[in-house]
């Protein structure tokens, strides 16, 4: 079955903001997604950070990416460098910052890196200090177009793993809005379903973010892909009916040992996987494997706010259906937006939206001072994977070390892409 690829989200690039002329970093808003459509503009560093800290842009390599264009876009907006050597501290500086955003996934402070090395390389070629910022804004556009490339050679190589016709079941979101675009869990998807290997997808729902419910099933119904959302405590009962023939996860840091963290859930799937006999499929760039660290019980795992356990949230378009209803909301609304909070902690903000009206409302699901223990990642032992399917070629998790150091690489360098 075709893929209509004109239909598979983009989420990240880069332009100018057609209002003010300046450099920006754009960002299809993932928290309000699906139902909300919004792009952000951030043209500060600052801007950045938040969206990567609020989940507006996720993903392991999507956050590279968005590392990369924080730096990029803090240089063509806000350094006040006059020499390259002030320039460079200010890169450094900047680099620094963004790579503390989030503790996981090693793909953030990895494409912060590669800019950062990227900008001390070529300012030692001697070039001016315009040429330098042109170059980088060039670089960090090129690492998006080589994600791309590498989300395409992971979606070949997962393709081939596959049987005709086989149904597969994914967790969180590894698809394209996950990465720059393609995806690496969606890349396999996406290509194994063009070449008739696919016939379902099974979607997680991935409490408590919902990336699976929100991001994922709208991913797949965009591209036409048949699916089929449940809840997390579902997925050991769809294997034992034998609707599953793989699972694809993607990873947010793989160690030296084959070890790998992803979004909280993942764990209980490899061992229900593990249970049932059925191929347990990891996902991920060479990016994503960090050989500094010998095992998961190194790997940072991302603590989050307790509101995201203690409720869910709901972001909307408020459609008036009359002049009265119009004039009270232009009243709650005089200055942009209104928070309304009601009884029991539940929330609700009111914004303009051009000629309308949104909404992101948080109601509360549990008592309100129940302990909350929320890790946003788990960890994988190595020996619960059956295989991990890189850009490179597909190796056991034990010999992922052996992969990534006899790279030689068949997707082309970004120096390359941009030449
Ligand atoms: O918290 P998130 O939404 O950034 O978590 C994302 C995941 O865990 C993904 O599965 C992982 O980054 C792989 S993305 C190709």
């Amino acid at each position: 079955m075709a893929i209509d690829l004109s239909r598979i989200p983009k989420s990240i690039w880069w332009d100018s903001d057609p209002d003010n002329g300046l450099a920006g970093v754009f960002l299809l808003d993932q928290t309000r997604l699906p139902l909300v459509g919004d792009v952000l503009c951030c043209q500060k560093l600052e801007g950045v950070e938040m969206a990567i800290k609020t989940l507006a842009v996720r993903g392991a390599p999507a956050l590279g990416v968005a590392a990369a264009m924080a730096i990029a876009v803090w240089s063509e907006n806000e350094s006040t460098a006059t020499t390259v050597a002030e320039w460079l501290t200010g890169i450094d500086q900047a680099a620094e910052r963004i790579s503390q955003a989030r503790p996981t996934a090693v793909n953030l402070a990895w494409g912060a890196n590669r800019l950062r090395n990227y900008a001390h390389v070529t300012a030692a070629t001697g070039k001016s200090l315009s040429e330098l910022k042109a170059d980088i804004v060039s670089f960090a556009q090129a690492m998006a177009a080589e994600d791309e490339a590498v989300n395409r050679a992971i979606g070949e190589n997962g393709a081939a793993l596959l049987n005709p016709g086989a149904r597969v079941l994914t967790h969180c979101n590894a698809g394209s809005l996950a990465t720059a675009y393609f995806g690496t869990v969606g890349g396999v998807i996406y290509t194994a379903y063009d070449q008739g290997l696919v016939s379902h997808v099974w979607v997680d729902e991935t409490r408590p973010l919902n990336q699976g419910g929100r991001l994922t099933a709208w991913e797949m119904m965009a591209a036409g892909v048949p699916c089929t959302l449940i809840s997390d405590s579902m997925a050991a009962t769809v294997m034992q009916s034998g609707w599953v023939d793989a699972v694809l996860v993607g990873a947010d840091r793989i160690c030296a040992n084959g070890d790998v963290a992803n979004k909280i859930g993942t764990l209980a799937l490899a061992v229900a996987a593990r249970h049932f006999e059925i191929p347990f499929y990891v996902c991920a760039p060479l990016s994503t494997i960090d050989l500094t660290l010998a095992d998961g019980s190194l790997i940072p795992i991302e603590q989050r706010d307790r509101r995201e356990l203690a409720g869910f949230t709901a972001s909307g378009v408020i459609l008036p259906d009359d002049v009265s209803v119009t004039q009270a909301f232009d009243l709650l609304t005089t200055s942009g937006s209104r928070h309304l909070s009601f009884k029991n902690g539940h929330s609700m903000n009111i914004y303009r939206k051009g000629g309308s009206y949104g909404f992101d409302a948080w109601f509360m699901t549990t008592p309100p001072d129940v302990p909350i223990y929320n890790p946003a990642f788990d960890v994988t032992p190595a020996d619960l994977v059956t295989a991990i399917i890189t850009e490179q070629g597909v190796c056991p998790p034990e010999q992922v070390s052996s992969t990534i150091l006899q790279v030689s690489s068949v997707i082309p360098q970004v120096s390359e892409i941009e030449a």
